[in-house]
């Protein structure tokens, strides 16, 4: 048991604002792969697209070569959770796609990078309806969360309130229908993609950190629609339903500052998604 917290990276506005900049180059990649995404193209051929967009924009990748990963995106397809590696497959008609991405900027004056992470799921070709309510209500839990964080940032509420707010969501919308993963969580993100504190996305009698102007957290829901339970490929990376039922994964990099939460990886901050939620987020 911790003694006490451990140090969690603060960041100031400038910093935030290097972060922002991930975030915006981060968001159009993405935005360009899912444009690309339809039936036969290849998760290799999406990878390219996201790698030719962050060295157009001088951002590097914080994906390719993190404990030896590969690729710049994970692609990961229909019972793949999370973590799968593009290659030659070809997406077909239904097929359920996470693409999950991130960027380094690096201030002209040098110094440490600045890194945002963030997941999207899409449906290639003729949707199953209830792989679209999956994707739908991941997507919308992941803003739930992220709406717990600046209503629990305001009053310096602790890191656990965003797990509860996700956890509690997914139940009332759906009942015990679709499962939350809880082998993977979201995390503290600045000058390395994973950095304290965990963030999970369930009810836990772990409270974590208290919320802290200058934190930035990614936040990353995964959805399944049989259990939970998840294993290794040989590959060593690419995480599969032991059941073999699709997954969902949604993520946003999102920072608290004084005067409330913007989402680094969305264009508007967020504003339209967390309209719903009666949070109104404040760029900075
Ligand atoms: N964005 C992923 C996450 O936080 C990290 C991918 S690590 C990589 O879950 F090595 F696969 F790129
Ligand atoms: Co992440």
């Amino acid at each position: 048991m911790a003694i006490r917290e451990r140090a969690i990276e603060l960041k100031t506005l400038d910093q935030l604002r290097l972060m922002r900049e991930a975030g915006l180059i981060l968001s159009s990649a993405l935005d360009a792969v899912i444009a690309q995404a339809r039936v036969g193209i290849t998760t290799a051929e999406l990878n390219d697209v996201f790698a030719e967009q962050l060295a157009q924009a001088g951002a590097t990748s914080n994906f390719l070569g993190y404990y030896g990963y590969p690729a710049t995106i994970c692609t990961s397809v229909n019972d793949q959770v999370v973590h799968g590696i593009p290659d030659d497959r070809a997406l077909e008609d239904g097929d359920v796609v996470s693409i999950d991405g991130g960027a380094i900027v690096r201030a002209a004056s040098g110094g440490k990078g600045w890194h945002a992470d963030s997941a999207r799921t899409v449906i290639v070709g003729t949707a199953d309806p209830a792989d679209v309510e999956l994707s739908e209500l991941t997507e919308a839990a992941l803003w739930r969360g992220i709406a717990a964080m600046a209503t629990a940032g305001a009053r310096r509420g602790r890191v656990g309130e965003i797990g509860d707010a996700i956890d509690d969501f997914v139940t009332e919308r759906a009942g015990s229908k679709f499962g939350i993963i809880e082998d993977y969580t979201g995390h503290g993100i600045g000058t390395a993609m994973h950095m304290d504190p965990d963030v999970l996305n369930y009810r836990s009698r772990h409270r974590g950190p208290k919320l802290r102007p200058g934190m930035a957290l990614a936040i990353e829901p995964l959805l399944v629609r049989g259990k939970i339970a998840t294993h290794t490929l040989a590959d060593e990376w690419t995480v599969v339903t032991n059941d073999h039922q699709r997954a969902a994964h949604w993520e946003h990099s999102v920072a608290l500052h004084e005067g409330g939460i913007w989402v680094l990886t969305a264009l508007d901050g967020g504003a339209e998604k967390l309209a719903p939620f009666g949070v109104q987020p404040v760029a900075f």
